[in-house]
């Protein structure tokens, strides 16, 4: 089978190109090299013999020209959800515009989609429900609250997880009128080796470097405690399944996942802070910023209920494993990954 991974570069994708490739499969990866550090993890695709075209995935005119694949995975996106803030228009067109052009190439060649999709598609109000904020003022433990596929989608949720939704809308109109055959699948916090995290996207990855480096960090939002919860997966659980989904789909298709770390792999950034501090042995300065951004939720925890009654998957690797997995990388990969992170 001849795969195209749309982001093969960034986070998700190179990993997912580099798991695929030792199963035998032909991989291939797009990716204009747009995200800090996803030109080293070209370098890392190159060492397995994997190829990438360096193209804009909103450019409707290069994709249509690309070979034909038997199943394109689009793991190609503008992941953070304050790049409202600036950079609207590019928004946009990657996360939305290219998804068109997939579909448009998936329609043209009959191949098959796998989308990689969010926790960011649900509503805010109903995320901002699971939780009462007064809560969090002191700890609290992951309580047993699942969002599942049918949490409500419906309202503001960022434009982000809006050009999320709309992309998995626009594959849903796709399949009915042209036949074509998906996935869809919902991640919450997915973290491991070779995420170059920010302040805004990749948390946990950052939170581990800045300690490694003795660097500041702040604890934004909800009073500034660091009590806000999200489950985290690791990358290997993540390109486990859709392995799985791989090899089942002819079986299994035209259906919307959600899938994440689940409540054992719950945690704040509180819990994380120690989890870091016991890994690096350094303490650092962190400072409270009470206020509280239009889109930052108290609360995120996946279901996994449905996607193990499909595939016989569930996250193997708990917390602590994912935590010495990135540190172990970062102590390992310092000198060529350190101009990436800050
Ligand atoms: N990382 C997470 O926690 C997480 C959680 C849920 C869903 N997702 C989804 O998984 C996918 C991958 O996320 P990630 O964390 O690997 O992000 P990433 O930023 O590391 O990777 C995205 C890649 O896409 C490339 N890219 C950006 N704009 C492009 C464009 N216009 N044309 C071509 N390439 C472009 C970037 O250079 C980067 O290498 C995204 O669709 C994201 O929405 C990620």
């Amino acid at each position: 089978m001849k795969i195209l991974i749309t982001g093969g570069c960034g986070f998700v994708g190179s990993n997912l190109a580099i798991y695929l490739k030792k199963k035998k499969f032909k991989v291939h990866s797009l990716d204009n090299l747009f995200r800090n550090g996803s030109k080293q993890n070209l370098l890392r695709l190159k060492n397995e013999g994997i190829s990438n075209f360096k193209i804009d995935i909103s450019l409707n005119s290069k994709i249509k020209k690309l070979p034909k694949f038997d199943l394109i995975i689009d793991a190609c996106a503008e992941p953070s959800v304050n790049t409202y803030l600036n950079d609207i228009d590019r928004l946009f067109s990657t996360n939305l515009s290219g998804t068109l052009n997939i579909l448009k190439k998936c329609v043209a060649d009959n191949s098959k989609l796998i989308f990689l999709s969010t926790s960011r598609v649900y509503s805010l109000k109903y995320l901002n429900s699971l939780i009462k904020r007064k809560n969090l003022k002191k700890k609290i433990k992951p309580k047993k609250i699942f969002t599942d596929m049918k949490s409500p989608t419906i309202g503001a949720k960022s434009l982000y997880g809006f050009t999320k939704f709309a992309s998995e809308e626009l594959i849903k109109e796709f399949s009915y009128i042209k036949d074509l055959n998906y996935l869809i699948n919902r991640f919450g916090v997915i973290a491991g080796p070779w995420q170059f995290g920010k302040v805004d996207q990749g948390f946990f990855s950052l939170w581990i470097w800045r300690h490694l480096t003795k660097q500041k960090l702040s604890y934004n939002g909800f009073g500034g405690n660091g009590f806000q919860i999200r489950d985290v997966i690791h990358i290997e659980d993540v390109c486990r399944l859709i392995y799985l989904q791989i090899k089942k789909i002819n079986k299994i298709y035209n259906k919307s996942f959600i899938a994440g770390g689940g409540i054992r792999n719950a945690l704040s950034l509180k819990d994380l802070t120690l989890i870091s501090q016991k890994l690096t042995k350094n303490k650092i300065k962190i400072s409270k910023n009470p206020n509280t951004s239009y889109y930052d939720v108290p609360y995120f925890v996946s279901s996994n209920k449905e996607i193990k009654k499909f595939y016989n998957w569930e996250p193997k690797k708990n917390i602590e494993e994912i935590a010495n997995d990135i540190y172990s990388w970062q102590l390992n990969s310092f000198n060529i990954i350190k101009k990436y992170f800050n």
